[in-house]
């Protein structure tokens, strides 16, 4: 049985990777280390994996009461805990998810972007250093490498040039588990994805923010122009990418990952209005982000021919499920809209 340090799994993409893992990997056994920050919540693991899966248990709590399943509620920065943890659990793997992830708010407040994605990540490499784990994993990001022009893709050895301090922060923790790999000997890898989109984004990123502002007919804030082009992943798919690197990748080995789907913000945003029947005038362009990238595109060969993945769904099908599923889960929408999803903890684990 692995037995897995998943840091971050309340958030987007760590609680659909839990999800996954418990439902169709029976044979491993989770720690779920989380913060709990504004992008951390528990209803992320209540609810099914996808829309079309059924409850992970039949108690109406999801995947948080599976025996395979233990959620921490702690930090990465706290070495005294991993420590504990990875020795009570007998952890082999790391997989860290755990990061403050948001662009914009990386430009307002640097700092925070450093103590999690930077000192986080090193002392999460102490502890695997330390305990000699079988293997770290630390999921990274397409924006390390900055911004390409109208031609050309992302691949592993794209030298890193970071644009933001989100991305820097990235950068950095990528360099530092590399550098624990040459220095100490620790086994590694490293996924550099491209954005991700599904079930359970917190509603600041792109996609459920358009899709909760149009469903109120609320304005839809486009930065700058709105052709900024991202490479669109739908995040079951990075979920199952993790989980072949897990299986197969040989240590020390980078790979990116992406969904082959290049679209501008605008051609995502026509889309979420065209499903939800909502007409182009509640589109507002306003002030650019400053530094904003112009376009990432990945190239994922290394990853589908070297340990044969491959996306499951269409940028087509994927984001029409998307949309579904925030239309049809409006209330676990409202619920982080209005901070009520914060109390969920309290509710969960307040007796216990
Ligand atoms: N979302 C994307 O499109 C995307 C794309 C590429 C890479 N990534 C990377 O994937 C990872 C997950 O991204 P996401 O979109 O799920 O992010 P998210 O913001 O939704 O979730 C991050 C989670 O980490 C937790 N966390 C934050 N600081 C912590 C700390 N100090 N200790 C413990 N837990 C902490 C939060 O509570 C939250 O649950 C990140 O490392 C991000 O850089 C995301």
């Amino acid at each position: 049985m692995r037995r897995l340090l998943v840091t971050g799994g309340a958030g987007f993409i760590g609680s659909n990777f839990v999800r996954m893992m418990l439902s169709e990997h029976p044979d491993c056994f989770i720690v779920n280390l989380d913060k709990l920050t504004y992008a951390g919540n528990l209803e992320n693991l209540a609810g099914p994996v996808r829309s079309e899966t059924p409850e992970g248990t039949s108690n109406g709590a999801g995947f948080l009461d599976n025996p395979n399943h233990k959620f921490i509620k702690g930090d990465i920065c706290d070495g005294a805990l991993i420590e504990k943890i990875v020795e009570q659990y007998r952890i082999d793997t790391i997989i860290n998810f755990a990061a403050e992830s948001h662009v914009d708010r990386s430009i307002s407040e640097p700092k925070i972007f450093i103590e999690t994605n930077v000192t986080g990540t090193l002392t999460l490499l102490e502890v695997a250093r330390d305990k000699k784990l079988e293997r770290f994993i630390q999921i990274s990001t397409d924006e390390v490498y900055g911004a390409l022009g109208p031609q050309g893709k992302f691949t592993e050895e794209t030298p890193l040039s970071p644009n933001s301090p989100y991305s820097a922060s990235k950068a950095a923790a990528d360099q530092l588990v590399a550098a624990f790999g040459h220095t100490w000997g620790v086994k590694y890898n490293i996924t550099r994805c491209s954005n991700n989109y599904g079930p359970y984004q917190f509603p600041e990123k792109l996609i459920p923010l358009m899709t909760n502002n149009a469903l109120d007919d609320k304005e839809l804030p486009v930065y700058g122009d709105g052709l900024y082009v991202r490479d669109w992943l739908y995040v079951y798919d990075h979920c199952t990418a993790i989980w072949q690197v897990l299986q197969k990748a040989p240590p020390g080995e980078i790979y990116n990952i992406g969904g082959c789907n290049e679209k501008t913000n605008l051609e995502v945003i026509y889309l979420i209005l065209k499903r939800l029947g909502k007409p182009k005038s509640l589109i507002k362009y306003v002030t650019d982000r400053p530094g904003h990238d112009r376009r990432y595109a990945i190239d994922a060969s290394k990853i589908i021919s070297g340990l044969n993945w491959r996306p499951s769904v269409s940028f087509e099908e994927g984001i029409e499920k998307t949309i579904d599923w925030y239309v049809q889960n409006q209330k676990w929408l409202a619920n982080v809209v209005s901070g009520e999803y914060q109390k969920y903890y309290e509710s969960m684990y307040g007796n216990r």
